[in-house]
């Protein structure tokens, strides 16, 4: 299955700590936030990943991922010469995705919950579009889906001033490899972005959208401003803290998914293994 990350974006909201450093390089408590949706699309059975940054960033990233072999993925990487919207992934990704079904993640997004590789599985497996609703309190933030009386899809929003539910369309998408024509043909927003929200639209006229609902036993949090940044670190920190269990860590997912042994993984300790996140990934060994 393939996957893309997207990770460029100029990070305004965040300014100035995104001034010299990508928004999705900055920290979520303890790794950088990039980790925590990379693993999600780990989790979805992603294990070709595409990774869409901005020109100046390419090197940061390749040396924070190389060519992902350490954890048993093939990384590679595409450059979005300037923001222009989240559709234009499938613009700069089209080689990538070939005839190909592929999983799309925003950079800033992290989910948790229990049976969340399930659901992601789903999507992956899927047909069509597949994407996914959470309850908000702030929907006009975001992308809105409204539903009919029987829970059928009817209208999709890109930030609409009067919102139509709470149901926020998340940062994670699964299509069909028709996605890059659908995404080459629609006209560009008012702000002048591919919008994914058209995208989305686009599907459900042809009656091929799915909206999973990720019920009140998820959490999707936003990282997009100081305080939600803030507030996403503050909820891995307590998880952790109370389960001594980490969140969004590709070594142990790779390692619990079999796409590394302990000897791949010992190997990937012994450069950290002073650090808190070596010291972790040896308690897992050393329990297993
Ligand atoms: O987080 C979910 C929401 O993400 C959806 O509900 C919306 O429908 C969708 O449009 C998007 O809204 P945002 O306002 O949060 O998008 P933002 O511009 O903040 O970009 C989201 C991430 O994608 C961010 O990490 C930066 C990256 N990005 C964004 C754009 C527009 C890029 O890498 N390139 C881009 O051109």
């Amino acid at each position: 299955m393939k996957g893309i990350v997207l990770s460029g974006g100029s990070g305004t909201r965040l300014y100035p700590m995104t001034r010299a450093a990508n928004k999705q390089l900055l920290p979520v408590y303890n790794k950088p936030m990039v980790y925590y949706p990379l693993t999600t699309l780990m989790l979805a059975g992603c294990r070709e990943i595409l990774l869409v940054v901005n020109p100046a960033d390419v090197e940061s990233y390749r040396r924070l991922f190389g060519d992902g072999k350490q954890w048993g993925l093939d990384i590679r990487y595409a450059v979005q010469p300037r923001p222009g919207g989240i559709a234009e992934v499938f613009i700069v990704g089209r080689e990538f995705v070939g005839k190909d079904r592929v999983g799309l993640i925003l950079g800033d997004n992290l989910f948790y919950g229990d049976s969340l590789p399930a659901v992601a599985e789903r999507g992956a497996t899927g047909s069509g579009a597949v994407v996914y609703a959470y309850w908000v309190s702030d929907p006009a933030a975001y992308g809105v889906v409204e539903f009919d009386a029987a829970g059928r899809p009817v209208s999709i929003v890109e930030k609409p001033k009067e919102p139509k539910s709470n149901w926020a369309v998340t940062g994670l998408y699964f299509y069909d490899a028709d996605v890059c024509d659908v995404a080459a043909h629609i006209p560009r927003s008012a702000r002048g972005e591919l919008e994914i929200s058209d995208v989305n639209a686009h599907y459900l006229k042809q009656g091929r959208l799915t909206v999973e609902k990720l019920g009140r036993g998820y959490a999707w949090l936003d990282t997009g401003t100081p305080s939600s940044l803030l507030r996403a670190a503050q909820f891995v920190e307590t998880v952790e803290d109370r389960q001594g269990l980490q969140i969004g860590s590709p070594e142990e997912v790779a390692w619990r998914k079999g796409y590394i042994d302990d000897g791949g993984m010992e190997k990937l300790i012994q450069p950290i293994r002073e650090s808190e996140y070596g010291k972790y990934l040896q308690r897992l060994l050393a329990r297993a």
